[in-house]
């Protein structure tokens, strides 16, 4: 049989990928230095600061990306459409968690986190002490912090939780987070955001995990729902907030979260931020059409339209790679690219349809939004690889299997720029802020 020998090899191989992509807490090669006043530093979880870098090849990195992108869009496209798709089965090696983290201290005296920001989520929980099936080795110690405590049933925040479970008198439930679920107790704690001190923050202590979606270190929801950070410090921040997303490819930078309206930029232009009351954590803007270069794209205004009945429209979303356009939407802008290149040969590569092997002529593209164009330039919609001479238009269609009818503005195209979110005045803030 002489199939058995290969079979062998290429099992192996994938073994050893398999624990090279595991949550194991690495070793970070640089310290993440202290964070001062309400300012948080920004990392990619594949930074060098960052314990989760998957040291993996440039090819693995981009085709895990977006791997996990797709299993985020069809779990944003399933929360706007209210039902939920069909499991992903991703195994183990997808790391399907948000990509920036900040350092987070919870508790007295104050345990260290690296959590996932997550501007599409109001949730905020942590991996506890106990926790089974917890993806990484940095566990809550409950016991150790003198200001823990658990959140009773029939109070006001466990009210606000779906589906509430008393147990012991405690409130515990269950969320599903991506492809992943949790079953966690309500708990509330001080954390410290940069120098700022929330005390009795509630959040969910994560008692058992399953499925590859949890973030090692916990998640920091930035929606705007009841029980999200924004309500909870409320007083302190007053809903404001702005983040610069440094550049993946560059590792060794760090971009910020700026909490509250103090140090935010006065000179910024705004577009409008909608609100879907069936998902009032999600972002909308109103994208009214994109340019590729200076030509506006001939796209059909019902792709592009907000529907707070369908859940239609777009989103600017910190936890996806890659820009996901419905079909007509990513045809419409693609067409016009592959038109602008001429007759260079377009290639694949990875989940990406049009690439080239020839440098690219085609300087920027526009989002444009009402009151704002957000032009970007070739860093935020070239994706480059590091071994050969080809580049990607860093985009994709949403994913065909669902009917999905949400753009998603994300984190490649927003990089090196300062997004604001304003949600008083409700509107969001973008201009560009080199921060990598
Ligand atoms: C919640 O999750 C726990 C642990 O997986 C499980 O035992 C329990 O039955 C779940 N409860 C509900 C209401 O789904
Ligand atoms: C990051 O820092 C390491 C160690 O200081 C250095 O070797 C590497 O060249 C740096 N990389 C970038 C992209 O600056
Ligand atoms: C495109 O590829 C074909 C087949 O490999 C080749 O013959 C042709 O010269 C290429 N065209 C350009 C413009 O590079
Ligand atoms: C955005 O660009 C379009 C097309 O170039 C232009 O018509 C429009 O006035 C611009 N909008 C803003 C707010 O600058």
């Amino acid at each position: 049989m002489k199939h058995l020998p290969f079979s062998l090899i290429l099992l192996l191989q994938l073994l050893s990928l398999t624990q090279a992509h595991t949550h194991t807490d690495n070793h970070p090669k640089c310290t993440l230095p202290e964070d001062r006043g309400s300012t948080l530093q920004v990392i990619h979880a594949y930074s060098s600061c960052s314990p989760f870098n998957p040291k993996a090849s440039w090819e693995e990195t981009v085709a895990q990306m977006l791997a996990q992108d797709r299993a985020r869009v069809l779990y944003l496209s399933s929360l706007v459409a209210r039902k939920s798709v069909a499991p992903v089965a991703w195994g183990r090696r997808v790391i399907q968690s948000p990509s920036y983290i900040v350092r987070v201290k919870v508790g007295t005296p104050p345990q260290s986190f690296l959590m996932a920001l997550d501007t599409s989520n109001d949730a905020a929980w942590l991996p506890c002490n106990g926790c089974l099936g917890c993806p990484g080795s940095t566990l809550f110690a409950s016991e150790k912090s003198s200001s823990f405590e658990g959140v009773g049933c029939g109070t006001p925040q466990c009210n606000q939780v779906t589906n509430p479970i008393c147990f012991q008198n405690l409130c515990t439930y269950n969320q599903t987070y991506g492809s992943s679920t949790i079953a966690a107790a309500l708990s509330q704690d001080t954390i410290v955001l940069a120098q700022d001190p929330i005390p009795n923050f509630v959040f969910g202590c994560i008692q058992k995990a399953t499925g590859s979606s949890v973030p090692p270190q916990g998640l920091l929801g930035l929606g705007r729902g009841p029980l999200s950070l924004l309500a909870q410090s409320q007083s302190l921040y007053q809903s404001t907030f702005s983040y610069c997303l440094p550049s993946f490819s560059s590792t060794n930078f760090t971009g910020s979260l700026r909490l509250g309206p103090v140090a935010q930029p006065k000179r910024i232009h705004f577009t409008p931020l909608l609100k879907n009351p069936r998902r009032p954590s999600l972002y909308y803007v109103n994208l009214i059409g994109i340019k590729v270069g200076r030509k506006t794209v001939d796209i059909p205004p019902s792709a592009l339209a907000f529907d707070a009945t369908t859940g239609a429209g777009t989103i600017i979303d910190s936890g996806t790679v890659y820009t996901r356009l419905v079909q007509p939407a990513y045809t419409a802008v693609r067409d016009e690219f592959r038109r602008r290149m001429g007759s260079a040969n377009v290639t694949s590569l990875g989940g990406f349809d049009t690439c080239y092997t020839v440098p690219i002529t085609i300087p920027t593209i526009t989002f444009m939004f009402q009151d704002l164009n957000m032009t970007v330039t070739q860093d935020n919609f070239l994706l480059r690889s590091a071994s050969t001479p080809t580049a990607c238009l860093a985009m994709a269609a949403a994913p065909d299997n669902v009917n999905s009818v949400l753009n998603v503005i994300a984190n490649m195209q927003q990089q090196n720029h300062r997004v604001l979110f304003d949600i008083p005045n409700s509107r969001i803030g973008i201009s560009r802020e080199p921060c990598s």
